[in-house]
């Protein structure tokens, strides 16, 4: 297997080695001159890594795919999945597209925002959740939807299944805090 730069990174490197063998897993998929195409890729491992994207990150991640920091910039900032400061343990990204708001989309994020007693665009006081809106997942058959940190889609949302979701969420949390204090 053709391998890349990260058997050769120095520990000044913000991301770590093991984030960069994944990158050039990825970068292997393109043609070796189009490093650049797996620029998506790095920044989700980036930030599965970090938990967010900083303009230190975007600099490396320039340098490491041979592109412009601009352009890196451009898509980090271009898709909401990217954030580029803290965000809640539990992010959570309604969709509002006309599919998913023909079928009360609208009616969900009240439901969320008043359960969680913020609004669009803001964070819980202990950090846990956050609540934003988004565009189409491509999941429209099954509106309303919502994402979770990115991968977890939750469909047909209504009040009982809402409630279920942040119950078993905050319940999860309890659970994975008292065992780390153990
Ligand atoms: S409009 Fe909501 S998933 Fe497509």
């Amino acid at each position: 297997m053709q391998n890349f730069h990260s058997d050769s990174l120095n520990s000044s490197k913000i991301l770590s080695r093991e984030a960069y063998k994944q990158i050039d897993k990825e970068i292997q998929k393109y043609p070796v001159d189009q490093k650049k195409s797996a620029v998506i890729a790095t920044l989700i491992i980036a930030q599965q890594e970090k938990g967010f994207i900083t303009p230190e990150i975007e600099k490396e991640v320039a340098q490491y795919l041979e592109m412009p920091p601009i352009a890196v910039h451009e898509i980090a900032t271009f898709y909401n999945m990217f954030d580029a400061k803290p965000k809640a343990k539990y992010k959570i990204v309604m969709c509002t597209n006309l599919p998913c708001a023909l079928r009360n989309a609208k009616h969900a994020m009240t439901i969320l925002s008043d359960k969680l007693g913020i609004k669009a665009g803001e964070t819980t006081s202990d950090g846990l959740f956050s609540l934003n809106e988004g565009e189409c997942f491509g999941a429209c058959a099954d509106a309303p939807v919502m994402l979770i940190n990115n991968h977890q889609m939750h469909s047909w949302l209504n009040e009982k299944n809402i409630d279920g979701i942040i119950r078993d969420l905050t319940l999860s949390n309890k659970i994975k805090t008292s065992k780390e204090k153990n």
